[in-house]
């Protein structure tokens, strides 16, 4: 829809595994693409640039990249949701638990308390949208600090899943750079 050139990149380097899977490793889950997220984070931006963000919340791993491009734009931080405790957690955390369906697992969505505030007006980036379950865990967070979720911004969404749908019934606005309408072994198609 809005990004051609990440429409462009996911036609030429994407990979549809089966009906249910996108691989984009080459320039978002694995390398990552400097110059194609530069321009994601630019266009996230202007989208959200008059809702007052104070920060940025991802989760780790490959939402970093376009969220660090993202908060750039704007001049504010940005914070991931760790997965796992670390040596140098605080104890002192926000924790959301979510079910991941493409993993089949339970997992935990961690940030310190110190990080969210009941002041901040965050935007929620992520790499894919699909069941929403990411998302909802990060608003959760959010609920948590008593912080408001401004927008989400999504680098691809597979709209044959429901996570728009929910996110959208929930009151959010959602901005995906490129929306999926079919995948098919060898085949990607997109809504507009
Ligand atoms: P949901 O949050 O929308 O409900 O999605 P789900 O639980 O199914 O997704 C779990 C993980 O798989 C997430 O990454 C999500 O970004 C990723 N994912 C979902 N669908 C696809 C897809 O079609 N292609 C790719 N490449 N990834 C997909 P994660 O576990 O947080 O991993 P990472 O951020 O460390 O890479």
């Amino acid at each position: 829809m809005k990004m051609e050139e990440l429409k462009q990149k996911i036609l030429k380097e994407g990979m549809a595994k089966d009906s249910d899977i996108l691989v984009v490793n080459s320039f978002l889950n694995q390398q990552v693409d400097t110059k194609l997220m530069e321009n994601i984070g630019k266009e996230f931006a202007a989208y959200f640039k008059d809702k007052g963000v104070t920060k940025i919340l991802t989760a780790e791993s490959s939402g970093i990249a376009p969220a660090l491009m993202t908060a750039a734009n704007l001049g504010v931080n940005c914070i991931f949701a760790r997965k796992q405790k670390s040596l140098t957690t605080d104890d002192n955390s926000y924790v959301s638990t979510v079910y991941s369906f493409t993993k089949q697992e339970m997992k935990n969505l961690i940030v310190e308390k110190s990080f969210l505030n009941e002041d901040d007006k965050i935007l929620i980036i992520d790499d894919f949208l699909a069941n929403g379950q990411a998302s909802k865990a990060m608003i959760a967070l959010c609920n948590q600090a008593g912080a408001d979720v401004v927008g989400i911004g999504i680098v691809i969404e597979k709209s044959f899943q429901e996570g728009r749908k929910i996110l959208e019934e929930m009151g959010y606005d959602v901005y995906s750079l490129a929306r999926i309408s079919k995948l098919e072994e060898g085949k990607i198609e997109f809504l507009d």
